[in-house]
């Protein structure tokens, strides 16, 4: 090597290092510029970019940041890192970025035309934001990993979005508000292997480049047409296919048999109809077959009994009917059999479904069984779910029900069941949903009920049960948390099957604040993860990532025969926010201890209490909901309920002897009369009824209210407007705000039951 050489080798590698130097300066320079843009827009919350030190030589160490072997900035995982306020819109200046993630954080606004300047991209991670606008990434041709689910990103994306698809491997497009056709979407994409569509408003049909990937995902959007045979052509590597809650139609072709890797179809809410394919039994390790609310033929092929590894099969809402087909017994794999809504009338114990050893979850809710609850029950081994609701069961409860130990959700309720609650369900101290509703159980509440230590929502509404309410109900649910501790540690296991959540939703207290949203539509995942979070004791908030959250524990005795007085012990009870009694013959007087529950809801309408209502109900701040109507209530209406200010449903209408005023400012003042009818003795010095107004009441005329009707209609308006917005925001983004109502909800909650602890 001669001298030169090595002269201009050594003055190469200096060029070199001060390049690298500079490059990783620059860097440096964007991370600062980046953290001072996230601390500006999060002044208390804060992630690990809050501790990155300038000191530092280099950025590499910093949390989060990963650098190539040139020292430059090749990586940065902000994901959880609580992130608000918009898009930071200078990552272009990180030159050999390649891995962005910046998901489950709170991102808004759109993305700056900068991201499609960090054209080395390989793996961008958004999912979890709240960001919108158009999805334009169209001059990120490296990607590898695209997943931005869990936005608000709308409009189309045709062909400028995907034609750049080249290396892409993963992409997740999932839940956001995106539409156009998909036809030839993914027709470039040819190292395509994982693709999730779902919860958009796609439309067009499914076309036959699916059979080439792993993963297919297209749930809940509006896809239209039928599946055409070959669609799946040999070789078909799909290993999982959701095309559920689309317009698909059509028979679904036997070719799906060449698809011999399926562990998991899904077809539920579209109209497929003619017979089951009898393919789908020669795919050896199926293990998740859904074909809920379709048409399907009622003969079902016998085939299917050779898919030995299913472990979870629904066909619920489809019209089969007569006997419970023989060959799902012979399913020794089966953990969640699903046939609710269906015309099945028999066959239950001859099919063999009882003697399943693995079976978790049954539900035969909504056909047309008849005669005794089948006794064979109690042997099975594995059973934790058992939903016999609405059919036309009679007969007494079995005593034996109260041998299944591990038994957590028994719902059998809206059938014409009779006798007594037996005692024995007092054996059952991983149940935490009792439901009774809707029969014509008689006789006492058994006080052995008590001992159901994880039972959170007991509803036993619509019944004849008479007689107290026995004080040892307040053990019901005081400690569910070995029951949550052992569903924490098992995967998921509760998935009540397609679409509507009908379970869950007959076991919500619809309508009750902490559980209204639940009415809106919810999609068919947010009803998973429902399901799924209850059991595990989270509490019903969306998303999953933050703070656990306690259960709304809810007891529901309402309109049945019940007498004496409200127990005082009942104040012992614990996790319990709703409290339903209304519609009964309980008298004497409400017990003051009441108020030591963390109430949201009260409802002890419709029976004969007497006496005062306690001040201390004054005391109860978490209380929404108070109605104590059409009872016997004397004396003043205790002027301690002006404090209770999250009321915003108060009914004290129809007892006679009440008593007192009702403040003119204050909580109380917020209600019109409909809260006070037939209270005669009761006045009321709140409202501006302009010309109805009568002259004598002087008071009221002094105390002012110079309001102005018009001014006030104006405010009616403008409140109205608030409510409906975020009503429909609510509605439309339930998870985001849910969460945030919730969250906050929880905190008091818990905080008070800290408290009391
Ligand atoms: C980004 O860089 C440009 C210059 O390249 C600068 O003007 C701007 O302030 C930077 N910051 C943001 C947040 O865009
Ligand atoms: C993106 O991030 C989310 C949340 O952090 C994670 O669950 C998901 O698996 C990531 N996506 C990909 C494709 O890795
Ligand atoms: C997407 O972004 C690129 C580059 O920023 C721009 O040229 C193109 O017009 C955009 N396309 C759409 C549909 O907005
Ligand atoms: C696929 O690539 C071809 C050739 O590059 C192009 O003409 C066509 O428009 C692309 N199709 C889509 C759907 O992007
Ligand atoms: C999006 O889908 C991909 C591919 O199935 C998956 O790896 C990723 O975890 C999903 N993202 C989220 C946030 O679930
Ligand atoms: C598998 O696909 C081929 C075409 O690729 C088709 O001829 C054959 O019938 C399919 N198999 C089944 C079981 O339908
Ligand atoms: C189940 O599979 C076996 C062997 O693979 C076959 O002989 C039998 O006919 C199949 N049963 C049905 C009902 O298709
Ligand atoms: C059950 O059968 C009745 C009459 O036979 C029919 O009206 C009803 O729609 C059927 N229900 C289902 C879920 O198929
Ligand atoms: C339910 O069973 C009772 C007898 O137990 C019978 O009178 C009634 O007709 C049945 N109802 C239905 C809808 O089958
Ligand atoms: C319930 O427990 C009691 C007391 O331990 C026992 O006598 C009774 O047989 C049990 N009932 C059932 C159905 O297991
Ligand atoms: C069940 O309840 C009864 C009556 O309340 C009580 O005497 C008994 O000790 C309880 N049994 C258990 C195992 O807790
Ligand atoms: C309380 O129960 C009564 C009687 O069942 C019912 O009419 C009323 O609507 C309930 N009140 C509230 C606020 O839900």
């Amino acid at each position: 090597m001669s001298r030169l050489q090595h002269l201009l080798e050594l003055m190469c590698s200096v060029l070199i290092f001060a390049e690298l130097i500079s490059g990783n300066n620059d860097d440096m320079e964007v991370l600062i510029e980046l953290k001072g843009f996230l601390q500006a827009h999060n002044q208390i919350n804060r992630g690990a970019y809050d501790g990155w030190l300038e000191s530092e030589a280099s950025p590499c160490n910093w949390q989060g940041v990963g650098c190539d072997m040139n020292g430059r900035v090749s990586s940065l995982d902000l994901s959880s890192s609580s992130i608000s306020g918009p898009f930071f819109g200078n990552f272009s200046g990180l030159k050999s970025l390649i891995h962005l993630d910046l998901s489950d954080n709170s991102i808004i606004g759109e993305l700056p035309v900068d991201l499609n300047r960090c054209l080395g991209l390989k793996h961008l991670n958004l999912s979890y934001n709240l960001i919108g606008g158009v999805l334009n990434i169209s001059s990120l041709t490296k990607l590898r990993t695209l997943d931005v689910s869990r936005n608000r990103f709308e409009g189309g994306i045709g062909m400028n979005f995907l034609a750049t698809c080249d290396e892409l491997t993963i992409l997740n497009i999932s839940s956001n508000n995106l539409r156009g056709n998909i036809v030839g979407l993914l027709d470039n994409c040819s190292w395509l292997e994982y693709v999730d569509l779902s919860l958009n408003h796609f439309t067009g049909q499914v076309t036959q480049g699916i059979a080439s990937l792993i993963q297919f995902n297209a749930a809940e959007n509006a896809l239209t047409g039928s599946i055409a045979l070959d669609m799946f052509p040999e070789g078909c590597k799909l290993l999982f296919l959701d095309l559920s809650s689309n317009y698909l139609f059509g028979n679904l072709p036997n070719s799906i048999a060449n698809c011999s890797s399926l562990t998991y179809l899904s077809l539920s809410g579209n109209g497929f109809d003619g017979q089951i394919p009898p393919g789908i039994g020669v795919i050896p390790g199926l293990q998740k077959l859904i074909l809920g609310s379709n048409n399907f033929a009622r003969e079902m092929p016998f085939s299917l009994m050779n898919c030995t590894a299913l472990k979870y099969l629904d066909i619920s809402n489809n019209g089969f009917g007569g006997e419970v087909q023989g060959f799902f017994g012979k399913l020794e794999s089966l953990t969640h059999l699903i046939l609710h809504s269906n015309n099945y009338t028999d066959g239950i114990v001859s099919s063999g479904i009882l003697r399943l050893p693995k079976l978790i979850m049954l539900d035969l809710s909504l056909n047309r069984f008849f005669g005794k609850l089948p006794t064979e029950v109690a042997i099975m081994t594995s059973i934790k779910y058992l939903v016999l609701a609405e059919n036309n069961f009679s007969g007494q409860i079995p005593p034996v029900y109260g041998q299944i130990a591990q038994l957590q959700i028994l719902d059998l309720s809206y059938n014409h069941l009779s006798g007594g609650v037996p005692a024995d369900i007092g054996n059952l101290s991983s149940l935490l949903v009792l439901m009774l509703a809707g029969n014509q159980l008689s006789g006492e509440i058994p006080k052995e009920i008590g001992n159901c230590t994880s039972l959170l929502w007991l509803n036993l509404a619509e019944n004849k049960l008479s007689g107290q309410i026995p004080p040892e109900i307040a053990g019901v649910g005081r400690d569910p948390s070995p029951t949550f501790a052992r569903n924490q540690k098992d995967a998921a296991q509760l998935e009540i099957g397609t679409r509507k959540c009908l379970s869950v939703m007959r076991w919500i207290p619809l309508g009750y604040p902490g559980f209204n949203y639940v009415e809106s539509e919810m999609s068919w995942k947010d009803c998973r993860s429902l399901e799924d979070r209850i059991l595990k004791g989270y509490g019903i908030v969306t998303p999953p990532s933050v703070q656990p959250c306690i259960i709304l524990g809810y007891v529901r005795f309402s309109g049945n025969l019940l007498s004496g007085q409200i127990p005082p012990m009942i104040s012992a009870m614990r996790n319990f926010n709703l409290l339903l009694l209304d519609d009964n013959l309980l008298a004497g007087v409400l017990p003051s201890e009441i108020s030591q529950m963390s109430l949201v809801v009260l409802n002890i309408s419709r029976n004969i209490i007497s006496g005062e209502i306690p001040s201390e109900i004054g005391q109860m701040v978490l209380l929404e909901t108070l109605d104590m109507s059409f009872n016997n209530f004397s004396n003043e209406l205790p002027s301690s309920l002006n404090q209770l200010y999250k009321l915003s449903k108060f009914n004290v209408s129809y007892n006679s002897l009440l008593s007192g005023n009702v403040p003119s400012t204050g909580q109380l003042s917020t209600f019109d009369e409909q809260s006070f009818l037939g209270d005669p003795l009761l006045s009321l010095h709140f409202i501006d009824h302009g010309p109805c107004l009568e002259s004598n009441n002087d008071e009221l005329s002094t105390e002012g209210t110079e309001k102005d009707p018009a001014k006030e209609e104006a405010m009616v308006l403008i409140i109205s407007f608030i409510v409906f917005f975020f009503a429909t925001i609510a509605i439309r983004e339930h998870d985001s705000f849910m969460y945030v109502y919730y969250t906050m909800k929880c905190r008091c909650a818990s905080a008070k039951i800290f408290a009391e602890l």
